[in-house]
């Protein structure tokens, strides 16, 4: 692997997963490989679990870390080409991503959609002004249109519970339903989380009120429906997340509150589990006494972030 932009950079999904398994199992088992190496992680917007996680994997491969907010800690960058700079951003990621790296064998970013012009977010154009002008391996922290480490560390989160349960399927059933909010949020988790689970031996449900369809590449094989008690029956596990319109890019269409996950939805399943990427806000999104069960899956799902970041740090450096 020499860039994790997407699943696009995975060759064996399963390797990945079990590797992400062997770290948890193991964490300093790889303390040498990243001995003298540097990864600098680059946040144009907030994070909690990414930054946290991220940093923590490559420490335990052995690496410093760096981060920087940009626009906070840094200049602002230019991403266009060909401009005249007489606005506020007072660099250009021609010299920035250059310059970064020349200090980092490896840099992560983050980069959220900004919702204004599909055509605009959907081209990656943060991500791959990165890739062209710093030369290094880059690592999507979650980008305007996917968030690969979390959707890797869904996947071992999953993993680990077919592992754990007698009652889960070899061929589970998973549900991705779209839940409401007031403020319109990017497509990237839900994209992503669909984009891996097409990969995946899964039964694939997404369930989203009308005029939510996720864009035609990222639904896949995926099954697609309005009703949210019919996708829940017999599900092994829901995965819940707001996105704003696609089609009506970047809209709120509906803050429909009977989308909002109770107990009585998971009555419905098969005893399913509950998964969220969080941040999440309670009893907008979820009730409390979903997320306060014990069918819920958020805190081992963030933890497993860790396990995802080092698996993939771990790939990558054994590129060099
Ligand atoms: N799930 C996730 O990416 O969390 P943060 O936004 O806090 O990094």
């Amino acid at each position: 692997m020499t860039n994790f932009l997407s699943l696009a950079d995975v060759t064996n999904i399963d390797a990945l997963v079990q590797s992400g398994l062997d770290a948890k199992a193991n964490p300093f088992a790889d303390q040498q490989l990243g001995k003298n190496k540097t990864i600098g992680m680059i946040f144009f917007n907030s994070s909690l679990r990414t930054r946290m996680s991220t940093q923590k994997a490559a420490q335990n491969l052995g690496m410093n870390v760096m981060t920087m907010n940009v626009g906070q800690d840094s200049w602002g960058l230019e991403m266009e080409e060909g401009v005249l700079m007489n606005g506020d951003k007072a660099e250009h990621v021609r010299e920035a991503a250059a310059v970064m790296g020349r200090y980092c064998d490896i840099i992560g970013i983050r980069a959220f959609a900004e919702l204004k012009d599909r055509d605009k977010d959907y081209r990656e154009q943060v991500m791959h002004q990165f890739a062209k002008y710093a030369k290094v391996p880059i690592v999507n922290l979650e980008s305007a249109t996917r968030h690969p480490l979390q959707s890797l560390a869904d996947c071992i989160t999953i993993e680990e519970e077919k592992r754990k349960s007698i009652i889960i399927p070899a061929r589970p059933k998973v549900v991705l339903t779209w839940l409401p909010h007031f403020k319109p949020l990017p497509q990237a988790v839900a994209n992503s989380f669909s984009e891996w689970m097409n990969a995946r031996d899964v039964e694939f449900v997404i369930t989203h009120p009308e005029g939510y369809d996720l864009a035609p590449e990222f639904v896949g094989k995926a099954r697609v429906t309005h009703n949210q008690d019919e996708a829940f029956e017999g599900a092994d596990f829901i995965y819940g997340k707001n996105w704003s319109s696609y089609t009506h890019y970047g809209q709120v269409l509906t803050q429909d509150p009977s989308w909002a996950v109770t107990m009585d939805d998971l009555r419905l399943t098969n005893n399913g589990k509950f998964m969220h990427c969080l941040p999440v806000r309670r009893n907008l999104k979820v009730a409390d006494e979903v997320l306060d069960g014990p069918q819920s899956l958020v805190i081992e799902q963030a933890a497993n972030r860790e396990w995802s970041a080092q698996a993939v740090l771990k790939e990558i450096l054994l590129n060099f």
